[in-house]
């Protein structure tokens, strides 16, 4: 599940991804996207590729027209220099009163063959960055699979710290079970 790291210099920039919120325009892309990453890695989130492919693209389209909206609702997309997305992140803010303060980072993923080259790390920084502004927001929860040491090394470095570890979290489909890690930033 964790890809191999790739030789030679490490760019520290996203390589000039341009990140923005997505609109009910990017959908189709969106969706197509999203599905990979289910596919190519099972063990690393907790939807499926088969329940997810069974949506409509309107469900999508829908998702995005109502994130595009709101401020502190939005999923990200980064785009390589040719246009193509090559990597997303979503945040998502708790709905009830008393746990407004409270948000979610998730469906965090980049393309392999755009991969370690600082663009996972350019959309957690865009994501933080916007939930900063987010008045009366003051903490980002994740979960990740245990074993995902990229994602894991990632979110760590990005500030976020692990305040419980869920065994068995995820039944996995094609078998076995995933241990989560609960991770937080107090922003
Ligand atoms: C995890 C993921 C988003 C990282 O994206 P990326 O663009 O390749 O990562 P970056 O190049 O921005 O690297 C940022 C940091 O991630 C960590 N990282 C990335 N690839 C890594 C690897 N192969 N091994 C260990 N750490 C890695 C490192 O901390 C790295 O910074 P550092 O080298 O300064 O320590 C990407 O590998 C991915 O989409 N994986 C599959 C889906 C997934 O697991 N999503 C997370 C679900 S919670």
């Amino acid at each position: 599940m964790t890809r191999p790291r790739p030789t030679g210099p490490r760019r520290s920039s996203a390589a000039g991804a341009r990140i923005r919120a997505l609109a009910a325009a990017d959908a189709a892309v969106y969706r197509a996207l999203r599905l990979r990453s289910l596919r190519e890695h099972r063990d690393s989130f907790t939807s499926t590729y088969e329940e997810e492919a069974r949506r409509p693209l309107a469900d999508s389209r829908k998702r995005l027209e109502r994130t595009g909206k709101r401020r502190d609702d939005f999923i990200l997309g980064a785009f390589a220099a040719d246009g193509a997305m090559i990597g997303v992140a979503g945040l998502e803010r708790l709905p009830r009163r008393q746990e407004r303060h409270k948000s979610r980072l998730f469906g965090v993923y980049v393309a392999a063959d755009h991969g370690g080259q600082g663009v996972g790390r350019a959309l957690v920084r865009a994501v933080i960055a916007r939930a900063r502004r987010i008045a009366g927001l003051e903490q980002v929860h994740l979960t990740v699979t245990r074993s995902n040491a990229a994602a894991v090394r990632l979110y760590r470095r990005e500030g976020f710290v692990v305040y419980g570890v869920e065994r068995a979290a995820v039944r996995l489909a094609g078998g076995g079970t995933v241990d989560k890690n609960h991770m937080v930033l107090f922003l």
